[in-house]
């Protein structure tokens, strides 16, 4: 199992890929000679990501969808077919976040992106699985964060969601685990894009995290179009983010262990 070579007719379909990791991953593919799929909200900015990658001489194609809406992710497919291309990579790399205690948090905005977060990764894994299987090759990247690994005050959902996205990419892993198609967790620590602020951390908050687990949108997507051309099950870029990650699941490992024991 490892990354398709790259084809004429196939596509790597990366969502997010307006800006931050989802960009960097269309970068990092586009330079290995994939055609890519580019999908996100905003035409402009999605339009800016293209041109730059045209100007390498990548092949790209854009499609405007906002993820949350179950009309734009069913006509995602059809979209995709109409420019003769096949999905023979997916990147589930939208994603976002909000602050607030799960007490006080705005219903609607966190239900919202648990239906980018959680729901659209599931949606695009069952749309385009199908045809992987069908033509034996493919490969599914899908972004979860360390934050899979541990509860996070002021950041319930997003935690949860990324802990969904690992758990449900494991599984899809396992049960393709005698097809040609690989599927890899990518579980990031934090990377200097939009994200931080559209989630609403403060200058200060933001630079208060320790300079030894930042990693770049470009050197985390390296890692992780390693991870895929090797068929890696998990990938967490930073030996700074695989021990935070080490020690959140040893704490679990001992709470468990507790458990037993009363
Ligand atoms: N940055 C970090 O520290 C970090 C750490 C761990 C994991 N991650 C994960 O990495 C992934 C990428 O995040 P990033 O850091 O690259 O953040 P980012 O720069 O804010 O990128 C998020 C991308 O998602 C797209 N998006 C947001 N809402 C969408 C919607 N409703 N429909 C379609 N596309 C939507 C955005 O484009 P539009 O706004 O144009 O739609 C953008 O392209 C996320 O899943 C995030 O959870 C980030």
């Amino acid at each position: 199992m490892s990354l398709p070579p790259p084809s004429p007719r196939g596509t790597a379909l990366i969502t997010g890929a307006s800006s931050g990791i989802g960009a960097a991953m269309a970068r990092a593919l586009a330079s290995r000679g994939y055609g890519t799929t580019l999908v996100a909200r905003d035409g402009d900015r999605l339009r800016r990501t293209a041109d730059e990658l045209r100007e390498h001489g990548a092949r790209v194609e854009t499609i405007e969808a906002d993820l949350t809406s179950r009309t734009d992710r069913a006509e995602l497919e059809a979209r995709v077919g109409r420019t003769g291309l096949t999905v023979d990579i997916l990147v589930n790399g939208a994603g976002a976040a909000t602050r607030g205690s799960i007490a006080e948090c705005d219903l609607d905005a966190e239900l919202g992106h648990m239906e980018l977060n959680v729901v659209s990764v599931v949606d695009l894994c069952r749309t385009f699985v199908d045809g992987m299987i069908a033509q034996k090759s493919g490969a599914i990247l899908n972004i979860a964060s360390t934050a899979a690994f541990k509860p996070m005050g002021g950041q319930g959902t997003y935690a949860a969601s990324k802990a969904f996205v690992l758990s449900f990419t494991r599984t899809l892993r396992l049960e393709l685990r005698e097809s040609p198609v690989t599927v890899t967790a990518l579980c990031p620590g934090p990377v200097p894009t939009d994200f931080d602020r559209r989630a609403g951390f403060t200058d200060e908050e933001i630079s208060a995290i320790p300079a030894i687990m930042w990693k770049s949108a470009d050197d985390v997507a390296a890692v992780a179009v390693a991870a895929l051309e090797r068929g890696a099950e998990l990938c967490i870029p930073g030996r700074a983010n695989v021990v935070d990650a080490t020690m959140s699941l040893l704490k679990t490992k001992q709470q468990a262990s507790q458990a037993v024991s009363r």
